[in-house]
């Protein structure tokens, strides 16, 4: 049996007059276009800058909008806030703690760990973040695969304003990696563009900003935005041998 999770991230949700409803436009496409899949999809992940500016009104914007039939697990980026997100997203008591989930079935786990640095836009795996997950991964057993996801990126990806921000003290990572073989691959958001690379010998993927499109250097206006491509999700699946497939899949705005 296949597993397919839908994988979107930064839909930087602003509900400021200045936005002109883009962000809650470009965001209501993609959970539009997945919610009308004949298809019961494993999970949808979206990996954090959920909201832009992080206020009461947006979260609960991108609470109504991200509601789904499908398992939904979501992290937070360096836009995000915990005890807001919790508060106005969630539906949780405020709380500064780092927000970490998982999804445990029959066929995988999928883990969605706290990047975010209060106040920096760097990222890094609090301590406590990391225990969670070596936690996790110890009580899951050797052939189980395992998908984990984060908001920023550990490894830089020719992106220089985003490898900038990106997942610090990343070492730490990669050594609990070392000792989890069905780690099978690490899932990431912030760098707004589509991408695949490695990090600790797994492929570490990237979605597609659904807000915008970062310009990468070889392009015009290089480190800019696009806001002329369309958004995007990636489906990763794992065929009944746990072999990863990525597909990234642009979504018209004229779905909405
Ligand atoms: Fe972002
Ligand atoms: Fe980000």
């Amino acid at each position: 049996m296949m597993t397919v999770i839908a994988h979107l991230s930064d839909t930087h949700i602003d509900t400021r007059e200045e936005d002109d409803g883009r962000s809650i436009a470009r965001t209501k496409a993609v959970m539009t276009y997945l919610n009308s899949l004949p298809y019961d999809l494993d999970a949808i992940i979206a990996t954090g800058d959920i909201a832009d500016h992080a206020t009461p009104s947006e979260y609960e914007t991108a609470r109504k909008l991200l509601a789904t039939r499908h398992p939904l697990l979501t992290c937070p980026g360096n836009h995000d806030e915990r005890a807001a997100y919790r508060e106005h997203f969630l539906g949780e008591p405020a709380s500064r703690a780092p927000l970490n989930s998982a999804l445990v079935t029959a066929r995988f786990t999928l883990a969605l760990c706290d990047t975010s640095v209060p106040g920096e836009d760097y990222g890094r795996l609090a301590d406590e973040t990391l225990t969670w997950l070596s936690t996790l991964l110890a009580d899951t057993p050797p052939t189980h695969p395992v998908l984990i996801g984060f908001h920023h990126p550990p490894v830089p990806l020719n992106t220089p304003y985003v490898d900038d921000i990106r997942q610090h003290d990343e070492h730490r990572l990669a050594a609990l990696t070392s000792r989890h073989p069905n780690i099978t691959a690490f899932l990431a958001g912030h760098a707004h563009t589509p991408a695949a690379t490695t990090f600790a010998n797994r492929p570490l993927l990237v979605a597609p900003g659904v807000v915008s499109t970062l310009r990468l250097p070889w392009e015009p206006q290089p480190h800019h935005v696009h806001h002329d491509l369309p958004p995007a999700v990636a489906f990763h699946v794992l065929d009944p041998t746990n072999r990863l497939t990525t597909h990234y899949r642009p979504i018209p705005l004229t779905t909405s």
